[in-house]
């Protein structure tokens, strides 16, 4: 799709579909109501008689019938003025984008003035949630549906005064950046886990690697045992697929110490010998959601030319039960040198990040960030609408609920209090690796804990919000592509905030 920006009066505009946002309990705004005077008052009565309430997220389709230039209008609701949030926009157009398409436009245009906000920030939020809005995963259809309407082929936003423009345009490309990112993320985390194996993920991260200049290593079974990375190799060894350890180093800070982002990336998690249910097993695929996200991250600040130093760190592996697989009872040597105890082979996450968050501390890291579908019990606790947010450092999880917030990926922090460690204190090691029911999202962040030495380090639990069953306003169901706009954002932050 292209997105341009464009200077004019959306009446005028030659278009399948034209995009006005409304404020609810309010009256029109300038442009809303000279729309409205050339439609000769249909939308004033439309919101008088009650047939469409402009709530968050509402869209409602009107044929002008040649009384504006465009062949079809979309009123996209914001909810109350008082409660707006960046966020509502971007819902706006991540709504209004694949209503018009399923109508069977394929040139749309939006015009979102009146609403008083930076431009650029309006402009990425109108790209981001478009982009998202209209995401579809078809690499597997072979048919043609009926319900599959052709891609919309250009957007332009619009603005009333063209001195704008070329804020806007810059926010239409950060936009883009990051929805790209994203995008690609989600396109990893709906892929069967047959096609996106360890392997598959490091060839894919070379492509990316090559594509905007990182530099790639990736670490195989005998150099992961020279190391001593006694997690990942007892999570990996049940498993046919060879494990990776994938490094992407990113750098454009100059003398600046190194951002780590380090991202589970499980392809297929069984559970092990501790074998999961058969319901719903088939969404573990999503178990590499973390790992697809740090990625994601680095190719947005790579993209954006952020003038950090960033290293992402994937620990990738199957989780599954073989002759040959760890069982419970094992102990497991980690490459710091602490020993855990196996109580059930499910908590496989933990492990593989207690030998990735080791390694991330040899950069001496300025900050450590974790993400991972770590726990279903991140679910129990706070359910789709945040990811769980544990860590050491009071300034840089400040800086991540504001990223949260900004982006619509909001964080909420759960305690890390001493009493949690004694849930997870082995009798034969150094520490076991599930703290039972009570807190499981917690006792989980304590075990990671124990590998990040004083660095600053947050960990962020996605487990509940890499995967929806149902349609959200710019997420389509399936993969979220969760953490890639909220790691994005914490990284333009932090580079200005450091
Ligand atoms: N990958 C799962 C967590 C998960 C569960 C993600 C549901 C998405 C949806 C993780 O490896 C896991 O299995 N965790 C266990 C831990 C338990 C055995 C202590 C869990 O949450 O049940
Ligand atoms: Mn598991
Ligand atoms: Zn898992």
């Amino acid at each position: 799709m292209k997105i341009n920006v464009a200077a004019g009066s959306i009446e005028k505009q030659k278009t399948d579909g034209a995009v006005i946002t409304l404020f609810e309990g309010e009256k029109l705004g300038p442009i809303a109501e000279r729309v409205d005077k050339a439609l000769g008052g249909m939308i004033a009565r439309l919101l008088k008689r009650g047939d469409f309430k402009p709530g968050p997220g509402t869209v409602h389709l009107i044929y002008p019938e040649g009384r504006i230039a465009g062949e079809r209008l979309v009123l996209a609701g914001l909810g109350k003025r008082s409660e707006f949030t960046i966020n509502r926009l971007r819902q706006a157009a991540g709504k209004a984008a694949p209503y018009l398409r399923a109508a069977g436009a394929t040139v749309i245009t939006m015009s979102s003035g009146g609403i008083g906000l930076d431009e650029e920030e309006i402009a990425q939020a109108l790209t981001e949630g478009s982009m998202l809005g209209l995401y579809r995963f078809l690499k597997y259809k072979t048919k043609e549906e009926s319900d599959r309407k052709k891609d919309i082929r250009t957007l332009t936003i619009l603005t009333e005064n063209a001195s704008s423009a070329v804020t806007m345009r810059k926010g239409v490309q950060v936009g883009e950046a990051i929805a790209e990112s994203t995008i690609m993320v989600r396109d990893m985390v709906n892929s069967p886990a047959a096609d996106m194996t360890p392997t598959i993920i490091a060839a894919g991260a070379r492509g990316i690697a090559q594509e905007f200049g990182l530099k790639l290593q990736v670490l195989e079974r005998q150099q992961m045992e020279k190391l001593g990375m006694g997690a990942l190799l007892g999570v990996a060894s049940g498993s046919a697929q060879p494990p990776k350890f994938i490094i992407v180093e990113y750098r454009r800070g100059g003398k600046k110490p190194f951002i780590a982002l380090v991202g589970k990336t499980i392809t297929f998690d069984s559970g092990g010998i501790s074998i999961k249910p058969a319901e719903n097993m088939d969404r573990m695929k999503d178990d590499m959601s973390g790992g697809a996200a740090v990625i994601g991250a680095i190719r947005s600040a790579a993209a954006l030319k952020l003038p950090l130093n960033i290293v992402g760190l994937l620990p990738a592996t199957e989780n599954m039960p073989s002759g040959s697989a760890y069982k419970p009872g094992d102990v497991l040597r980690t490459l710091s040198g602490q020993t855990i105890e196996i109580i059930n082979t499910d908590a496989e996450g933990r492990l593989i990040l207690s030998d990735a968050l080791a390694y991330a501390c040899r950069y001496k890291p300025a900050v450590i960030v974790d993400i991972a579908t770590l726990t279903g019990a991140c679910r129990i606790a706070l359910g789709q609408e945040a990811i769980g947010m544990l860590g050491t450092n009071e300034k840089i999880k400040e800086q991540m609920r504001e990223a949260g917030d900004k982006t619509g990926e909001r964080v909420w922090e759960m305690p890390l209090w001493e009493g949690y460690y004694d849930q997870i204190k082995s009798d034969i090691a150094d520490m076991k690796n599930t703290g039972g029911r009570d807190g499981g999202a917690i006792t989980a962040a304590a075990l990671l804990s124990k590998f990040v030495q004083s660095y600053p380090w947050v960990h962020l639990d996605i487990a509940a919000t890499a995967w929806t069953e149902k349609d959200r306003p710019y997420t389509p169901k399936g993969a979220t592509g969760i953490g890639v706009r909220l790691l994005t954002q914490f990284l333009r932050d932090y580079e200005k905030k450091n």
